[in-house]
């Protein structure tokens, strides 16, 4: 199996460090070699935290792509362009897609889920969701079964370190963004964590599958925490409650009778005896609601390349496995069982 990937940042190297280091493991669990083909970067001198070949090295990702030797494509660049082009453009070169690309899923993932299917690839992503976290799996297949009818998620890890630290040190929320940002938890610009957008891309993603929907970032109704204070924290504590900044997707009755989705991104205070309260630092959890199975949660590394790059390793390894069985995963494109509470009725 040849593998290119593209984007050799964070999770990238990490990608690039895991289909070395474990190349003969990866090789038993899927029955054929796993090749990694090309890299593509934005610049060939850029300092990496992995050595690759300069002859894998390329900045034409483009090109990489459409090499007709390619049986998979890692995008793990982010960002809307040229992410979106070159993930369309991999099904018609004959590869499958894993991606982590949470933005693009959310603004765009019907669109990229029928490419696939019309080429009859696959288009994984569990990487886009809580890191490390299996959730998506989960969702699509285990509980298909079943009928989820809330998801609650701290699904990010940045704004999840900056309240626990407002919380446990009584900080104001710019020290604590400043420390995330020391720590490289935060962006330089920390609006998309921050303001929730990040979030409202992963609750859109989660809902979809979750409620076999289609739910994009724009239905997602979002409040980020820049206005949280250390007198809110105070408060919340007081109360024996803690701030967290939770996607809530939930199941509504709409003005039709009929079942609807609700998403919303925001602050909420929950009490210290719920299981989410205890999830600390930069850390992820999915508590996950359903008729059969009753609740469910879902905790770990939300972030960060190595536990990001685990998930996506765990694509390629059913990707190459659906290959040599000749079978593909199931298609998202499916998914449009129920509609979207318009965002003032959530
Ligand atoms: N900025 C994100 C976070 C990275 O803090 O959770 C993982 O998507």
């Amino acid at each position: 199996m040849k593998v290119a990937v593209l984007g050799c940042g964070s999770v990238g190297s990490q990608v690039v460090r895991l289909l070395g280091e474990q190349a003969d493991d990866l090789a038993a669990r899927v029955g054929a070699p796993v090749e990694l083909a090309g890299v593509a970067v934005r610049r060939l001198d850029a300092a990496r935290e992995v050595d690759v070949p300069t002859e894998l090295l390329t900045t034409d990702a483009a090109a990489l792509v459409a090499r007709d030797d390619i049986d998979l494509v890692i995008e793990v660049i982010g960002g809307i362009e040229p992410a979106r082009s070159l993930i369309l453009g991999a099904p018609e070169g004959g590869a499958s897609v894993v991606t982590a690309n949470k933005a693009l899923l959310a603004e765009d993932g019907p669109t990229l889920f029928e490419a696939a299917e019309k080429a009859g690839r696959d288009l994984y992503y569990e990487a886009a969701v809580a890191g490390a976290i299996p959730i998506l799996r989960p969702l699509r297949e285990s509980l298909a079964g079943d009928k989820v009818t809330r998801v609650l998620g701290i699904v990010n890890g940045t704004t999840n370190f900056i309240l626990d630290k407002m919380d446990t040190s009584g900080a104001g929320f710019a020290d604590a963004l400043e420390e995330a940002q020391a720590l490289g938890y935060a962006e330089a610009d920390p609006t998309a964590d921050v303001e929730g957008f990040d979030a409202a891309a992963k609750a859109a993603i989660l809902a979809s599958l979750a409620f076999h929907s289609r739910v994009t970032a724009a239905d997602v109704h979002r409040e980020g925490i820049a206005d949280v204070t250390a007198g809110d924290v105070r408060s919340a504590r007081d109360m024996g409650s803690v701030v967290k900044l939770l996607a809530i997707a939930e199941l509504r009755t709409g003005a039709d009778g009929e079942e609807a989705v609700s998403v919303r991104v925001h602050p909420a205070m929950i009490p210290r005896s719920h299981p989410l309260a205890s999830v600390r630092e930069a850390y992820n959890a999915v508590f996950v609601e359903s008729e059969a199975a009753g609740q469910l949660m879902f905790y770990g590394p939300g972030a960060g390349g190595s536990p990001t790059a685990s998930a996506v390793l765990g694509d390629l390894v059913t990707v190459a496995r659906n290959h040599r069985q000749g079978t593909r995963g199931m298609g998202e494109s499916a998914y449009a069982d129920r509609a979207v509470l318009p965002m003032g009725e959530t």
